[in-house]
């Protein structure tokens, strides 16, 4: 595992949960329900992979899957002017697709193969949500088991493209919090599950206070469980 590398999510509590950032050769899964800040997350790790490696980053470019149509330029630029950076050249750098559909997104993920091959800078991918599509086409029960099928094999290929490029996936996943649904397992709420038969690693995003969250790792192969704080502020992603 010596040659994983971590881009910074902005806070250093969050960081340390994740064993120092967001990590290549991985999918890091985000969970939690609406408003948690999944995609505030993404937002700003698009933004950190271009810091150099001093700074966090990978000096990288991300490329931003889009299948809910919140992903936010205004938000890129004030995140990139936080941090000393011109928002133009940090936009320029987040390559954002807006996926309609089901087939859609699966298309995108298998060209991605051709794009990454040919461009070495980009060290991020995102899909944010990996599941909103899929739950919306292939929703009842008599069509679970092919919605598994298909949302399975596009996750093994994101996490083909995480190994053999060394580049880092996060996915966002919207999981309702309903405690009293819970039945004691932290991994299953209504609305779904989280991607638990998938390798990589998996982090609740709870409300907390205000602007405070607070992110819960679950059983990550080579981490500690754990819980930390964190901020949503103007200036994106802090302690
Ligand atoms: P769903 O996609 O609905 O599942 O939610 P999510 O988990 O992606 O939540 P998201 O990342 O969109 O978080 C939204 C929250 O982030 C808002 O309720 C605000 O609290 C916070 N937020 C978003 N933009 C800003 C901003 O510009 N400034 C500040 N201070 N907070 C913001
Ligand atoms: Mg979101």
């Amino acid at each position: 595992r010596a040659s994983v590398k971590k881009i910074t999510t902005g806070s250093q509590a969050l960081d340390g949960l994740l064993g120092g950032g967001i990590e290549t050769r991985t999918m890091t899964e985000l969970f939690g329900e609406f408003g948690s800040g999944k995609t505030q997350i993404c937002h700003q790790v698009s933004v950190n992979v271009q810091l150099p490696p001093e700074k966090g980053g990978l000096s990288g470019k991300a490329l931003y899957i889009d299948t809910e149509g919140t992903f936010r330029t205004e938000r890129i630029k004030a995140m990139a002017s936080a941090l000393g950076l011109e928002p133009k050249d940090v936009l320029q750098n987040i390559m954002s697709i807006r996926a309609i559909n089901t087939d859609h997104q699966i298309a995108i993920v298998e060209e991605l193969q051709d794009i990454i091959a040919k461009d070495n800078t980009i060290k991020l991918v995102v899909v944010d949500s990996i599941t909103s599509h899929f739950r919306a086409e292939y929703s009842g029960r008599e069509n679970l088991a092919v919605r598994q099928q298909k949302l399975n094999r596009h996750l093994h290929q994101l996490v083909r493209l995480a190994e053999i490029y060394d580049l880092a996936v996060i996915v966002t996943n919207q999981v309702m919090a309903r405690p009293d649904m819970f039945y004691g397992d932290p991994t299953v709420a209504v609305g779904g599950h989280t991607l638990y038969h998938v390798p990589g690693i998996r982090v609740q995003i709870k409300k907390s206070r205000g602007n405070r969250r607070i992110a819960r790792m679950v059983d990550a192969p080579h981490l500690p469980e754990g819980e930390v704080v964190f901020s949503i502020t103007n200036t994106g992603i802090r302690d």
